[in-house]
């Protein structure tokens, strides 16, 4: 079974200057255990897209299934227990909490997910570790270079074990080496641990190494592949 389908998925946005239209008819499924890139020019959509699909917005038509679970229609309460639990995301801006070290942003979504309390420490220092920042856990936001804090937000996404993780742009701010670091961290996760991530990218050296590659183009896939 699919673990997301999207169904015919539609999404406008009011703006002073009437509504405008950013997502039409959106159709795709993606299977448990793959990694799948979401590729398009800047304003294409994809943004808009993975904030629907990772139940941070709603779409203004169509569905979305997690899980065979028909997640646009369930109540607020169902869709953040879901999204806490079962969902990592990497936002493309960033978005860590700034009174908050390195390693108290990783612990917090830890406690948010009910992570094993006695298993919290460790599970935060292995992250830290898999993102190669060790020896900056007791950084502030604002002490860490942009790469940095990129990579403490995807050791904060992957610290509860989601089934699935969305990474919008998480290599953005990081070097050659460093990206190529990161996409291995994703591979593992997806062969080791049956991880599904679908993240999105403007570099088109990554595109190989998905096993599904979605092009969106003016707020429509076009057939990838
Ligand atoms: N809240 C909003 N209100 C009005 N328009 C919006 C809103 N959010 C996004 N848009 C518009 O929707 C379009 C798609 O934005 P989105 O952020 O999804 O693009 P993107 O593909 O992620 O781009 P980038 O590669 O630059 O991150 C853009 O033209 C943007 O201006
Ligand atoms: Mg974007």
């Amino acid at each position: 079974m699919s673990i997301l389908t999207a169904e015919n998925i539609g999404k406008s946005f009011r703006s002073s200057a009437g509504p405008i239209k950013v997502l039409h008819n959106i159709n795709f499924s993606i299977e448990p255990g793959t990694l799948t890139i979401l590729r398009g020019r800047s304003g294409s959509g994809k943004t808009t897209l993975m904030n629907i699909l990772g139940l941070l917005d709603v779409p203004t038509e169509g569905k979305v299934f997690l899980n065979g679970q028909d997640l646009t229609s369930s109540g607020e309460d169902d869709r953040d227990e879901f999204r806490r639990t079962e969902i990592g995301f990497v936002f493309q801006s960033v978005a860590l909490i700034s009174r908050m070290s390195a390693l108290e942003n990783i612990d917090f979504s830890l406690r948010i997910a009910s992570y094993d309390p006695d298993r919290r420490k460790s599970r935060t220092e292995e992250c830290l570790h898999l993102v190669g920042l060790s020896g900056r856990m007791h950084h502030r936001p604002g002490e860490l270079s942009g790469g940095e804090r990129q990579r403490i937000a995807i050791a904060r996404a992957i610290a509860h074990q989601p089934k699935i993780l969305f990474a919008d742009e998480p290599t953005s701010e990081l070097d050659t080496h460093m990206s190529l670091h990161i996409v291995r961290l994703f591979k593992h996760l997806v062969a080791e641990k049956g991880t599904t991530v679908i993240m999105t990218t403007h570099d088109a050296g990554m595109l190989e190494i998905a096993d599904k590659v979605l092009s969106i183009e003016d707020g429509e896939i076009r057939d990838g592949e």
